[in-house]
């Protein structure tokens, strides 16, 4: 899908945003090792989500009406009926409101799948479908599309396999199949800051006997450890450490907070137009966070309101709006986990600050639904900025468009945060651009092109 975006229209308004991924993927893999039914309300449509409730509908053995009856309703494409201009109406495409209920099923009576477990775009649903499955008594493979066939899997076969755990991957890529076995605690020291392998870690060790801890080299968002301890499972944390054991999840229920991942968008272009966007019920969790305390300390004007816990997840209002000007940052090695998700939009960001930004240590960018340190570097160029890639950082140079840019198709691959920060960062260019790969948004932010233009962003879809 492309799109054509004319700069000059100022970015303010509410709105609500679609539930978190994170945490939802996580929700449905908890309840589907629940002792008992749970309710799920605002499951979000977007398409990554919707590949780890499939994979939970397949494991249970098809005995998930209400989820499979959610699954469909969504088209099963992420736009929902209606197709991207109807899931407006639907509340910025955010999913169900409803509670969707999620049948559990004790680990050792997972239904093992005909075929590949299709993981789709998401990184998150095969890692941590491979903690499940390595404490489970079943074989299963997990497969994805073009981009996740490209990811790096060793990185959480080595530690399940340390477990006791039997698991293969293609050349270190998936398909990955997992032969789940009896496991043992280990103590996992993570290469790399990775919530996505921590969380796979985390999953096992609730199924092995004994004490199972995972050291991070950096923080990683912390839901699963979260959720852990607010369903009363044994869970310890300190800063670089986590320890869980054996546990059998209660059933429960909540509300999945909204995206503050998704929020990033429309608040970056609130930042960028002079505008103000406030967004409701969105989770406010530090660990997903630190991109408001960038912006921050980039001159924006940030305010966070939190109202409450679901799961232990805080959850509340934030207000971003632009401030008398922008500065450039330096997101050193340590912070950037914490932004990881955030560094497209921070960039595009970046390049209209006062002075360069640099993204320190940002190696990880490259092994994401695309490679987003090149995909970034060249972005900005394509906006009319200067960026360079210098080893394993991203340096952008402040002041705003250098150059008069193209005008038109800035970005390829089929990368969701990377289509979205192309369309914030056309809003402030010197004159309309056209976009391609919108589609792509539908993996995390369904309605992201209908949300934006309530809140005043001039994008058409031109083809
Ligand atoms: C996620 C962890 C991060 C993040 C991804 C979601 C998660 O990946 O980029 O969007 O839900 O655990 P890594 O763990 O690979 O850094």
């Amino acid at each position: 899908m492309r799109v054509r975006v004319t700069p000059g229209s100022r970015v303010a308004g509410e709105l609500v945003v679609p539930g978190d991924k994170s945490i939802a993927h996580r929700w449905l893999v908890f309840a589907l090792l629940g002792e008992g039914p749970s309710a799920l309300a605002n499951l979000p449509a977007g398409l990554d989500v919707l590949s780890t409730a499939r994979a939970v509908t397949v494991l249970s053995g098809d005995a998930q009406p209400q989820l499979q009856g959610w699954i469909a309703s969504t088209g099963g494409v992420g736009w929902g009926e209606g197709g991207v201009e109807g899931s407006l109406d639907r509340g910025s495409g955010s999913g169900s409101p409803e509670p969707v209920e999620v049948r559990g099923r004790p680990r050792d009576r997972l239904r093992a799948p005909e075929g590949p477990l299709d993981c789709g775009n998401s990184g998150t649903t095969l890692r941590l479908l491979a903690g499940v499955l390595a404490g489970s008594t079943i074989r299963a493979v997990l497969a994805g599309d073009e981009s996740l066939s490209r990811r790096p899997m060793e990185r959480v076969a080595e530690p399940l396999r340390l477990m006791g755990a039997e698991v293969a991957t293609t050349g270190g890529r998936p398909p990955v199949e997992v032969r789940g076995a009896p496991l043992s605690g280990i103590r996992y020291r993570m290469p790399v800051p990775s919530a996505q392998v921590k969380g796979a870690v985390l999953l096992a060790g609730l199924a092995a006997e004994g004490e199972t801890s995972v050291v991070e080299p950096g923080p990683s968002r912390d839901h699963t450890e979260r959720m852990v301890g607010a369903l009363g499972g044994p869970v310890r944390a300190e800063p670089g450490e986590v320890w869980v054991s054996a546990f059998d999840p209660p059933a429960f229920e909540g509300i999945v907070p909204g995206d503050v991942s998704s929020a990033a968008f429309p608040a970056g272009a609130a930042v960028l137009t002079g505008g103000r966007v406030a967004v409701a019920d969105v989770g406010l969790n530090p660990t997903r966070t630190r991109f408001l305390d960038v912006l921050t300390r980039m001159g924006a004007r940030v305010d966070r309101r939190p109202s409450g816990q679901v799961v232990g997840e805080p959850v509340g209002e934030i207000t971003v709006a632009a401030g008398p000007g922008l500065r450039g940052t330096v997101i050193g090695a340590a912070e950037l986990p914490e932004v990881v998700d955030e560094v497209p939009l921070l960039a595009v960001v970046a390049m209209h600050a006062e002075g360069e930004s640099r993204f320190e240590g940002a190696a990880e960018l490259r092994v994401k639904e695309s490679d987003r340190l090149a995909g970034v570097a060249s972005l900005i160029r394509g906006l009319g900025g200067e960026a360079a890639v210098e080893g394993d950082h991203l340096v952008v140079a402040g002041g705003g468009p250098a150059a008069v840019p193209p005008g038109h198709a800035l970005v390829g691959g089929s990368d969701h945060r990377m289509a979205m920060a192309a369309v914030v960062g056309a809003l402030a260019a010197p004159g309309p651009i056209e976009i391609e790969g919108l589609e792509a948004a539908a993996v995390s932010f369904p309605a992201f092109i209908p949300a934006m233009r309530a809140l005043g962003a001039r994008v058409e879809v031109v083809g």
